[in-house]
């Protein structure tokens, strides 16, 4: 970083011109700072390595009771927690990707310190979420339909993080302070609807986890947005517009939210059987709330922390703007 306002994207943009990735800048680490720059995500870190969980030991696997379960009810239920750990280990390959980015950005090493624990966090959730599956009856490997695969593959945070044209604030905000923020308040409702013990501890489990994953984005945020101009506050603001529409509004994590097509009135099916079984996941209509709120909290804390004004937006699910 070499001004206030200079974004360390624009830093390394002047260091690395014609580098297509940073991945192809030549490596520099020297000097190395090491001390605490931003104490929130310090904490975060120091947090994040007390709170460590085993998914194959501290989970109550042998309250599940499966065999309590009708056929039709365990099928979708496999699909629910085989899809969640396919989203879970898309934050496996984000994550490390991220982590290459801070250290090339000479970002705060509180950053690259907690990001190594996140990493190890998301293997766990995509653990856990396996063998939810395999203790169901066995996990999925794929979508049902290949035409879901566009909805819950990706949300392409890989490619963005090792790009160095596209600014790690704008990607931050919206990887994490608006699409994990999302995914923690879904979190958190399952927590109080999920009546099988074992779901249930699985949904805290993660829950626990994501509290620490939301705080990191708005600690960075929160430093950095001040030292930015608002051209590049803008950035942020129009990285944040796109997740939402691009990326959640299409269904990445509610299936209701997907375009209308076979395969996502299918995986509603799935998660309407697993909810009424009270094995996880959630409905349209408990769901919908709790995804509105979430949208404005969020636009209220950007609002209120970093002075960006995010839009209303539009659903055909949804009536009205929200
Ligand atoms: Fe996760
Ligand atoms: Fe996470």
């Amino acid at each position: 970083m070499t001004t206030a306002t200079a974004t360390p994207a624009a830093a390394a943009r002047a260091l690395f011109p014609d580098a297509a990735t940073i991945i192809d800048a030549p490596e520099s680490r020297f000097p190395l700072k090491l001390g605490v720059e931003n104490r929130r995500i310090r904490e975060l870190f120091h947090t994040a390595t007390r709170m460590q969980w085993n998914p194959a030991t501290d989970i109550d696997w042998d309250q599940l009771h499966p065999e309590q379960y009708t056929d039709e009810q365990r099928r979708a239920a496999r699909m629910y927690w085989s899809r969640r750990a396919w989203g879970e280990y898309g934050a496996i390959s984000e994550s490390p990707a991220l982590q290459i980015r801070f250290c090339h950005e000479r970002c705060p090493p509180d950053m690259a310190l907690f990001f190594s624990i996140r990493s190890q966090e998301e293997s766990r959730h995509a653990e856990v979420c396996y063998r939810m599956a395999e203790a169901l009856g066995g996990y999925f490997d794929q979508p049902a339909a290949v035409a879901f695969q566009g909805s819950v593959a990706s949300h392409g945070i890989r490619k963005v993080a090792l790009d160095p044209a596209i600014s790690l604030e704008g990607t931050i905000a919206a990887l994490v302070c608006a699409a994990e923020e999302i995914a923690f308040d879904v979190f958190r409702h399952l927590t109080e609807i999920t009546v099988n013990p074992v779901a249930r501890q699985v949904v805290k489990a993660i829950l626990r986890d994501e509290v620490r994953h939301c705080a990191f984005g708005w600690a960075f945020l929160d430093q950095r947005m001040p030292q930015m101009s608002a051209q590049e506050k803008d950035v942020v603001r129009q990285a944040v517009i796109n997740m939402i529409e691009k990326v959640e509004l299409n269904g990445y994590h509610s299936s209701w939210l997907a375009p209308a097509n076979p395969s996502s009135t299918a995986e509603m099916e799935v998660d309407e059987i697993t909810h009424q079984a009270g094995l996880g996941a959630t409905t349209e209509a408990l769901e919908k709330p709790v995804f509105l709120q979430s949208i404005a909290a969020m636009r209220e804390r950007m609002r209120d922390n970093w002075g960006i004004e995010i839009p209303m937006f539009r659903h055909p699910k949804i009536e009205g703007p929200f």
